[in-house]
């Protein structure tokens, strides 16, 4: 059962003449006990159209249904046929600044909301306490937000947008205000919590690794368009266009001729020599790009039948490996070693089932 379903959001900031369009007809849906990763670069739209789904920014066409209930239609002419308010939407919210209340507690941090719903005191005590306790803030709820690590200011942010069982909850670069060794930790325990109290998320982010690693599908955002979606696997490992196969991973990519194609199977001259390559576009012309992810290729010091050999311009020591750079005039390529390499020429393998030509 779909929790969330947008369809053919159109949102643009400004109007008239200086209308400037950010959403250009987005399309996606959200299941229930699934955690969805919207990823784009900075600018594609992916906190406008959290801010459209929460009510708090106004498109002009499409429609937006949050379970059974449809909160958000586009009307003739740009106009708006249903627009319901944020705080009837009933969704839960987290944003990149916590927004904390300095001068409240972390108790009351949680509770204020409740308090307005005017719930009975006992009651908000039993709730406050039980979300505090999920988020293993349960002793912490007389300090104030300055008395807190950032890592607990971010799951108190996260303990209220819980506190009304919000069927749904979006969360906009919820971890980005940490530093790299907490925010690992936090997105393991960020997963882990959304999985054990079954929550289906809506989460944003411009980090692909943070992307795979908590989502059980991602929605590539680019320019106001859903780029490609799918699981985590299936945007790295069989990227449908050049931006997706970029923006995945960490990539070389090499200028290429296209000598002749046949089916999925391409045969590209790179370097000078002529390579066995697997066509994932559906680019016709004779230049291509060609592109290989970082860790697929393979160092070698004799000839391989799909390769082409460039001398060892650098290394860099990265602690668990070594990453190499080969160049030689247009063409580089960067792999990983193991160990330290000594000056001098290199294979360079690239399997055709790897090395992708769009
Ligand atoms: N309130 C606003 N008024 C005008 N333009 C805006 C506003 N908010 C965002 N934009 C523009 O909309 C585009 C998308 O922004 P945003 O959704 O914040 O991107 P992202 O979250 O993917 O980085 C950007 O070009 C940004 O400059
Ligand atoms: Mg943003």
């Amino acid at each position: 059962m779909n929790v969330l379903t947008v369809n053919d959001l159109h949102l643009d900031y400004g109007s008239g003449a200086s209308a400037n369009p950010i959403l250009k007809g987005v399309s996606m849906h959200l299941q229930r006990g699934e955690v969805v990763a919207l990823l784009g670069p900075s600018g594609s739209g992916k906190t406008t159209l959290l801010r459209a789904v929460a009510g708090l920014e106004s498109p002009k066409a499409g429609t937006i249904d949050i379970g059974e209930r449809r909160v958000f239609e586009g009307g003739a002419k740009g106009g708006r046929a249903l627009e319901l308010p944020a705080e009837e939407r009933n969704l839960g919210l987290v944003f990149q600044s916590y927004a904390l209340w300095p001068h409240k507690t972390v108790f009351d941090n949680v509770a204020y909301g409740l308090k307005l719903r005017k719930m009975a005191s006992r009651a908000i005590k039993d709730k406050v306490n039980e979300v505090l306790s999920q988020l293993g803030l349960g002793h912490l709820g007389e300090r104030f937000p300055h008395q807190l690590s950032g890592g607990q200011q971010q799951r108190v942010a996260i303990a209220r947008a819980l506190v009304y069982n919000p069927p749904v909850i979006l969360l906009d670069e919820p971890l980005s205000n940490l530093d790299a060794k907490l925010r690992e930790e936090a997105r393991a325990f960020l997963r882990e919590l959304i999985v054990r109290l079954g929550l289906s998320a809506l989460m944003v982010t411009h980090d692909q690794a943070e992307a795979m690693a908590i989502s059980d599908r991602i929605l590539l955002l680019n320019n106001g368009k859903i780029e490609q979606q799918g699981t985590p696997q299936s945007m790295y490992e069989a990227p449908d266009t050049l931006f997706t196969a970029e923006f995945m991973g960490s990539n070389n990519r090499l200028p290429a001729q296209m000598v002749q194609r046949s089916g999925s199977g391409a045969r590209l001259q790179v370097g000078g020599r002529e390579l066995n390559a697997t066509a994932r576009g559906l680019g016709e012309g004779k230049d291509a790009s060609a592109l290989i992810r970082v860790e697929e290729v393979k160092i070698g010091r004799s000839p391989v039948p799909n390769g082409i050999e460039l001398p060892l311009l650098t290394s860099m020591y990265l602690g668990d490996r070594w990453e190499c750079l080969f160049k030689s005039g247009d063409a580089h390529v960067r792999a990983y070693s193991k160990h330290r390499l000594d000056p001098g020429q290199y294979w360079l393998e690239m399997p055709a089932e790897k090395l992708w030509v769009f």
